[in-house]
């Protein structure tokens, strides 16, 4: 069968697109760690809603990002395991679930705010971009607040795990709020007036302030319960690790947003948090991660995918691709686009091992669109599931996106009254055994 859009009701599980788009910067937990590209935990709720049984399920997220799935399913009484190949981020999915006592964090923030007072010297000082010393004409962080960071950091590597992680992650994002640049898209964008807002010292100590107390306010307001201890966040390549991990275990519910196509380098984009944490120390090994992400940019030297055949969707848009190839913006797109989708079939085959009899697949994604032809990446991935042994249930669309020009949207359009060129943000719903 081949995938088409869904716009209206259905059956099961009813519209898709009333799910309300929660903001999870403004959540308890979620807020520790504002991620961009983080899906709304309503998805996640709603997923678990029409999948739960008496007893508690096993959710699995092969793309964690910054653990909207395992955070969210823990807190609803659910077993949670998941992937996430970036440290940094794994390290905020991990954190998220922690809990500790209010007495024993404030007992520590003092140490910490001790080490920011007596500084220590940074290894981040004369490296790259990250301060003035490394030479450059602009710098990610003024040398005081590196400093302070670092005296900070030094300060938590004699305390237990909970409290030392808690701290470690308010020291990252206080020092990202004193950052000269902030993300913006695919890159980082110097503030305006950085040179003149001078961050130092006291501005970080602020933020760092600030940040522990919505992280203290969090873990008595919205405590986790031992259901934590069930729950695993592992770093590692969920193209080829999956498997080794789980072993026997089999999920009831995979949520999941893989990378979009959409040549976003999540690597590149969170270069500071992984360098302050030490998560990555040197360029070499920035590269090294960069390789174990999911193709789905072109700044990797990636190796060539071999595949070609991702059904009918797939091959009216690369075909189309392929013929406009003069205007794309770089000549690896259309290997991209394969490597993609060759990635995407390793994760959904491996999926449909680990799953359970009655297991669903819930798939978060956007199309895209490259020199103004627009991917129907949602329809292809229903029809790889279907390729690998998945039954489709339905693609529904969630949210139009940014407008893409009419008249390539007009030729690659599947449903006539879908007049709006936009690109949309769609679910795909795969089943392990045909839904009723
Ligand atoms: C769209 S984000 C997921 C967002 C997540 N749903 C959330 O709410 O925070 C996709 C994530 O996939 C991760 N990723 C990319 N390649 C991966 C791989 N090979 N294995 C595991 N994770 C990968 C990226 O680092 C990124 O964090």
């Amino acid at each position: 069968m081949q995938a088409r859009l869904n716009l209206g009701t259905t059956a099961s599980v009813g519209a898709l697109n009333d799910i309300s788009v929660t903001d999870a910067a403004s959540l308890p937990r979620h807020r520790w760690y504002h991620f961009k590209e983080a899906f709304s935990p309503a998805v996640v709720a709603r997923a678990i809603d029409d999948t739960a049984r008496d007893e508690g399920i096993f959710v699995l997220d092969p793309f964690s990002g910054s653990g909207t799935v395992p955070l969210t399913s823990v807190a609803e009484g659910h077993r949670a395991v998941s992937f996430e190949v970036n440290p940094f981020l794994a390290f905020v999915s991990r954190t998220k679930m922690l809990q500790l006592k209010r007495s024993e964090l404030e007992n520590n923030v003092a140490k910490v705010l001790d080490g920011v007072d007596a500084g220590a010297p940074s290894p981040l000082e004369s490296f790259s971009t990250f301060s003035e010393a490394g030479g450059a004409q602009k710098w990610l962080f003024n040398g005081e607040v590196l400093r302070a960071f670092e005296g900070g950091w030094e300060s938590t590597s004699s305390m237990y795990s909970a409290a030392r992680d808690l701290l470690r992650l308010s020291l990252i994002v206080a020092a990202m709020d004193v950052c000269n640049a902030t993300k913006d898209g695919k890159c980082l964008r110097y503030r305006s007036n950085w040179q003149d807002r001078a961050y130092g010292r006291t501005d970080f100590r602020a933020a760092f302030e600030r940040r522990v107390r919505v992280i203290r306010d969090d873990l008595e307001r919205s405590p986790l319960s031992s259901t934590v201890a069930d729950t695993q966040v592992h770093q590692a390549d969920a193209r080829v690790e999956m498997d080794g991990y789980l072993e026997q275990a089999r999920f009831d519910l995979c949520v999941t947003s893989p990378p979009y196509l959409n040549s976003f380098d999540y690597t590149d984009v969170y270069r500071p948090e992984l360098f302050l944490g030490k998560f990555v120390r040197s360029m070499k090994q920035l590269r090294a991660l960069r390789m174990r992400t999911l193709r789905s940019h072109t700044q990797a030297k990636w190796e060539d995918p071999k595949e070609s055949e991702f059904g009918p969707n797939f091959k009216r848009s690369y075909d189309e691709i392929v013929r406009h190839a003069d205007s794309l913006w770089s000549p690896r797109i259309p290997k991209m686009i394969r490597a993609y989708f060759e990635d995407m079939r390793r994760v959904l085959r491996s999926l449909r091992r680990l799953a359970a009899p009655e297991a669903s697949v819930w798939i978060v994604v956007s199309t895209s669109a490259y020199a103004g032809v627009v991917i129907p990446v949602d329809l292809i991935i229903a029809d790889i599931g279907t390729q690998e042994g998945w039954y489709l249930r339905e693609v529904s669309l969630m949210r139009h996106l940014r407008r893409v020009p009419v008249q390539q949207w007009d030729l690659l359009s599947e449903n006539s009254d879908l007049s709006k060129p936009y690109l949309r943000e769609s679910i795909v719903i795969l089943d392990a055994k045909p839904h009723h």
